[in-house]
């Protein structure tokens, strides 16, 4: 009785019989043909184009943001970020449907990496020098931003109450920043020493490179 190893190798070879009976070339439904090379080669091209603007745009953003100096000043110019584009968002009216959904997406975009560099390098960094209290709050009011994204993107534009969520929004989102650039990014940074000031500022770099 065969075993499932001869089995296999035995069909392994029964396939090749068989190719080699259709003129010895493989005419998979997936091959690419004698002419794919130019058009593999474009592609490739196009992609290399469209990876080097990508990276480029990156470098650029969070290049950008580098030149700001240390992480909590790197952070702290990203609130002012934020609480630029609510100002704008307060400053339109119910007929301007498309540049609310159009600032709302851009703010999204901007807390979404705001809060990536935070949770995934300052927060746990917090709590590593046992301040995980103040780390869990904080992350526990990023749920609620995202909470206020979600609301405001269900009642779209136009809703009576549009404005007066976005005031409330706002307000969460000031006295948040707040109380990471007052009380707990200064506490923190007192405690680290040079090093490990540098390295936060590089993952927060990194991190933000890839959100950018
Ligand atoms: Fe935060
Ligand atoms: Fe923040």
């Amino acid at each position: 009785m065969a075993t499932r190893t001869q089995n296999r190798s035995q069909n392994r070879s029964t396939n090749r019989t068989s190719a080699n009976r259709s003129g010895g070339t493989n005419h998979s439904a997936f091959s690419w043909g004698d002419n794919a090379g130019p058009i593999i080669g474009a592609a490739l091209a196009g992609a290399a184009v469209g990876l080097a603007a990508n990276y480029g745009r990156k470098f650029l953003m969070q290049g950008m943001e580098s030149m700001a100096g240390d992480w909590d000043e790197i952070l702290a110019a990203e609130h002012d970020l934020a609480l630029g584009i609510f100002d704008k968002m307060l400053a339109t009216d119910p007929t301007q449907s498309f540049k609310r959904k159009m600032l709302l997406m851009k703010l999204t975009h901007a807390l979404d990496k705001h809060a990536h560099q935070e949770e995934m390098v300052v927060y746990p960094a917090l709590r590593e020098a046992n301040e995980a209290v103040d780390a869990d709050t904080l992350e526990g009011e990023h749920g609620y931003i995202k909470t206020f994204i979600y609301e405001l993107n269900e009642m779209g534009p136009e809703a009576s109450n549009w404005l007066e969520k976005v005031r409330e929004f706002r307000q969460l989102v000031s006295s948040h920043a707040h109380m990471e650039e007052e009380q707990v990014f200064p506490r923190f940074k007192q405690a680290l020493d040079e090093d490990q000031n540098a390295r936060i500022t590089s993952l927060v770099n990194r991190d933000g490179f890839w959100m950018a």
